[in-house]
């Protein structure tokens, strides 16, 4: 449930109205749902060329938010919030440059640009109304998405030999520790909106559709790379 993954990574009790909010978002559910994920997650791990496109999507992902997370912090009077969201910048552009490394570990590596990814955000921006408040809750529903997508690369790290298997888990450990982090102060916020009287749950509800919406796109492009290298992982067995 989506409460009990805010309540553990947060380490905070949230309020009633909070609570029940992410209730109801986890019973209509999100996709994909835990065994697709698992399944896909183990492919990507296993499969060496998969592996490295993956991880420079998440690469390419990771610098995008950074500079959409900079760009409307920047638009904040300096305050706490404004000082959160650019460290939190700070901690996505990393995020890029820990996955890139990753994406070009192995024989494989991923030329792919994503180029989609930058352009989506600047569109965003330039059309961004100034609600902060639905800024952030998209901020949570995408943190706990990437939560969700790499802590299931971390199992079938076991698949693999175990140098690269010590070089994935420990960028994996320090991301997922950051992306906690994020998760924490964004919900921080939420529930103190929420305490405040604010009606967040149609927000939340379309933040987190936004998430399926990414999820499927995700799924999407793994099925496409999986059927485009078909031919090649035929030849090579
Ligand atoms: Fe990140
Ligand atoms: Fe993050």
């Amino acid at each position: 449930m989506l409460d009990n993954l805010v309540i553990a990574v947060s380490n905070m009790s949230l309020s009633e109205d909070f609570t029940n909010a992410l209730r109801e978002i986890s019973e209509r559910g999100f996709a994909p749902s835990g065994p697709v994920r698992t399944a896909l997650a183990q492919e990507i791990v296993i499969n060496p060329a998969l592996r490295s496109h993956k991880f420079r999507r998440h690469a390419v992902a990771e610098k995008a938010n950074a500079w959409t997370l900079g760009q409307i912090g920047s638009l904040l009077k300096p305050g706490e919030l404004r000082t959160k969201m650019h460290d939190h910048a700070a901690d996505e552009y990393k995020h890029f440059q820990i996955f890139e490394a990753l994406s070009e570990i192995n024989e494989y590596p991923s030329t792919h640009d994503f180029d989609f990814l930058l352009e989506k955000e600047k569109s965003f921006v330039a059309s961004f109304d100034g609600d902060i408040v639905g800024f952030i809750c998209d901020t949570l529903a995408a943190e706990v998405r990437t939560y969700f997508s790499l802590s299931a690369y971390v199992e079938p790290l076991r698949f693999l030999e175990t140098q690269v298997q010590r070089k994935y888990n420990k960028a994996l450990t320090k991301v997922l520790d950051d992306e906690a982090r994020h998760i924490r102060y964004t919900a921080h916020y939420i529930d103190k909106w929420f305490r405040d009287g604010l009606e967040l749950l149609p927000q939340l509800q379309q933040s987190f559709e936004v998430y399926n919406s990414s999820d499927w796109s995700d799924v999407r492009d793994t099925a496409e790379f999986i059927i485009s290298h078909k031919d090649r992982n035929i030849a090579s067995e």
